[in-house]
C-alpha cells in the first residue's frame, strides 16, 4: 500500500548513531533533576558561543522587529518568495565564506543556491549529479547521516573509500582506485566523490596534497567532487583550513576547464554559528546548469525570508563576525584540550585533530576482541553502564573496530568533566575486575552477562525505531 521509501530500514535510522540519541532522550542527564542520566556526547552541536549571538541580538533588536532604518519591512518579508533568495543575504553569506578562508578566495553570489541546511544541499546535489543506482565514493569513516542524505530519496549508492589508522585515515591513490573498481564490480557507474573537509568524524583538515590527488583522480575518471565544508569555521589549530576551491583556483591551468565545472561546495550555518534549527545551508558551484537546477529544486526546502533577513544583518557586521570567529576558535580549542587531556590521563588516545566539534577516540584497548561485535558491546556498556552516548566507529562505516566519536561542544565544562570522570571510574572498575578475577576472560564473562540484560533493553528501542 505504501512506497518502499517509508520502510524503516531504507532511512538508516536504525543505526547505533540514531539509537544512541533515542536512548539519551529516554534518560537525559540533568545536573539537578537526573544526575545519573545519560550524557549526550553523540551530537555535533556547537553551543559554545550563544552568549555572543544573544548579545548581538540584544543590541540589534530592530532586526528582530522586522525594521530597517526605522521603517517596518514586515510586509515585504512576509510576501517574499523568490527562490533565488534575498540578494543582501547571499552577499553577506559569500563574504562570510571568504572570511572563513582568510579572504584568499572570493565567491560570486550568483553561483550560490540557498538550501534548508547541508542535509538538503547534499541531497539536492545528488539529484543533480547522479541517477538512481549510480554511485558516489565516500572516504570512511563518514558522517552517518550521509546514508540518509545521499541515498534515501535519490536512490544513489555510496561506495566507501577505505581509509585506515595506519596513515591517520588519509586518502591515498590505491584506496581511491580500489573503491572505483569495487563500484564497477558492483555494477555502479561512478559519478563522483564526496568529501567532508574538515572531516566529521575525524576532526582533521585535508592537506593540499590530498586535495590535489582528488582533483587529479576526478579529472582522470571524469567525475564530480562534492566538498562538504560545513565545519570550515571550526578550525582551531594548525594546519589551517584549505578549501578545495582554493586548491583548484591555484591551479591556473584548470580554470574554466571541465573540472572547474565539476567541483561543488556545500556549506551551512549549523556548525560554525551553532544554528542547526535555523536550517540555513547552501551549494556553491561554477556549473551554471547545476546552479539553475538546484535553484529550482530549492523550492522544496527554502530558507524563510525572516531568517535570511536576520542573518544578513548579523553576517554583514564584520566587527561581529571577526570577534565571533576568533572567540569560537579559542573556546573550541580549550574544550578539545580538556577532553583529550582527560582521556589521555586514563591512557586513551585521540587522533591528532585541528577542527570540528568532536574527537576521534581510539578505544581499541577496551575491546574484548578486535571485532565490531566487541565494539557494540563496548558501546552498550558506555551508554547503559557509564552513562555516555558516544558514536561507535561502525556507525560511521569505519573499517577498523574500536574507534568512537566523542563530541565536546554541546555540553558545559562541568558536564564534560563529569563525563571524563565517568570514563575514569569505568576504566578503574574494569581494571580492578581484571585484577580480582585474575584473567581477562573471566572479566569479559562478567561483562557479557551484564550486556545480555542491556541487549533486551536495546531490542525494545529498536522496536521503537521501527515504528518511526
Ligand atoms: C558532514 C555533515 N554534513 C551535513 C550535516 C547536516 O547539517 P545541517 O544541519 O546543515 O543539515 C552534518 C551534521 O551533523 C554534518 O556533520
Amino acid at each position: 500500500m505504501l512506497s518502499r521509501k517509508v520502510s524503516p530500514d531504507s532511512h538508516g535510522q536504525a543505526s547505533s548513531y540514531f539509537l544512541g540519541w533515542q536512548e539519551y532522550e529516554k534518560n537525559p542527564y540533568h545536573p539537578v533533576h537526573n544526575a545519573t542520566g545519560i550524557i549526550q556526547m553523540g551530537l555535533a552541536e556547537n553551543q559554545l558561543c550563544f552568549d555572543l549571538l544573544e548579545s548581538w541580538l540584544e543590541s540589534n533588536s530592530e532586526t528582530l522587529l522586522f525594521q530597517q532604518n526605522g521603517e517596518s519591512i514586515f510586509r515585504e518579508l512576509a510576501l517574499f518568495q523568490d527562490y533565488n533568495g534575498l540578494p543582501a543575504f547571499k552577499n553577506a553569506l559569500v563574504n562570510f565564506m571568504s572570511e572563513l578562508r582568510g579572504n584568499r578566495v572570493n565567491f560570486d553570489p550568483n553561483k550560490l543556491v540557498l538550501t534548508a541546511g547541508s542535509t538538503s544541499a547534499n541531497e539536492t546535489l545528488m539529484f543533480c549529479l547522479a541517477e538512481s543506482h549510480e554511485a558516489f565514493l565516500v572516504p570512511t569513516p563518514y558522517y552517518p547521516g550521509f546514508d540518509r542524505d545521499l541515498k534515501w530519496r535519490t536512490g544513489v549508492e555510496i561506495v566507501p573509500i577505505q581509509c585506515s589508522s595506519s596513515n591517520n585515515f588519509r586518502i591515498i591513490m590505491p584506496a581511491l582506485e580500489e573503491a572505483y573498481q569495487n563500484a564497477q564490480e558492483l555494477g555502479f557507474n561512478v559519478k563522483g566523490i564526496l568529501i567532508t573537509n574538515p572531516s566529521n568524524p575525524l576532526g582533521t583538515t585535508m592537506t593540499n596534497d590530498e586535495l590535489n590527488l582528488l582533483i587529479d583522480f576526478a579529472i582522470a575518471k571524469r567525475i564530480h567532487i562534492v566538498s562538504d565544508e560545513i565545519y570550515s569555521g571550526t578550525v582551531f589549530d594548525q594546519p589551517s583550513f584549505t578549501s578545495i576551491i582554493e586548491t583548484l583556483t591555484d591551479r591556473h591551468n584548470l580554470q574554466n576547464s571541465d573540472i572547474w565545472n565539476r567541483v561543488h561546495i556545500v556549506y551551512s550555518l549549523s556548525k560554525d554559528l551553532g544554528l542547526p534549527g535555523f536550517r540555513v545551508g547552501m551549494i556553491y558551484s561554477n556549473n551554471e546548469t547545476v546552479v539553475a537546477a538546484a535553484t529550482k529544486m530549492s523550492s522544496f526546502g527554502l530558507v524563510s525570508s525572516q531568517t535570511q533577513h536576520l542573518l544578513s544583518s548579523m553576517l554583514s557586521n564584520k566587527k561581529f563576525t571577526g570577534k565571533y570567529l576568533k572567540e569560537n576558535e579559542k573556546r573550541l580549542r580549550k574544550r578539545k584540550e580538556m577532553l583529550i587531556s582527560g582521556l589521555l590521563n586514563e591512557g586513551i588516545r585521540c587522533l591528532k585533530s585541528n577542527a570540528g566539534l568532536f574527537c576521534w577516540v581510539d578505544m581499541r584497548q577496551l575491546l574484548s576482541s578486535n571485532t565490531f561485535e566487541a565494539e557494540m558491546e563496548l558501546w552498550k556498556m558506555m551508554i547503559y553502564e557509564v552513562g555516555l552516548n558516544i558514536s561507535p566507529g561502525s556507525s560511521c562505516h569505519c573499517s577498523e573496530p574500536g574507534w568512537f566519536r566523542i563530541c565536546f561542544a554541546n555540553l558545559s565544562e562541568e558536564t564534560l568533566t563529569l563525563a571524563v570522570n565517568r570514563i575514569r571510574n569505568f576504566i578503574y572498575t574494569t581494571t580492578t575486575l581484571i585484577q580480582d578475577s585474575g584473567t581477562q576472560d573471566q572479566m569479559l564473562n562478567a561483562q557479557r552477562s551484564q550486556i545480555n540484560k542491556w541487549i533486551s533493553k536495546l531490542q525494545s528501542s529498536r522496536d521503537m525505531a521501527d515504528r518511526y
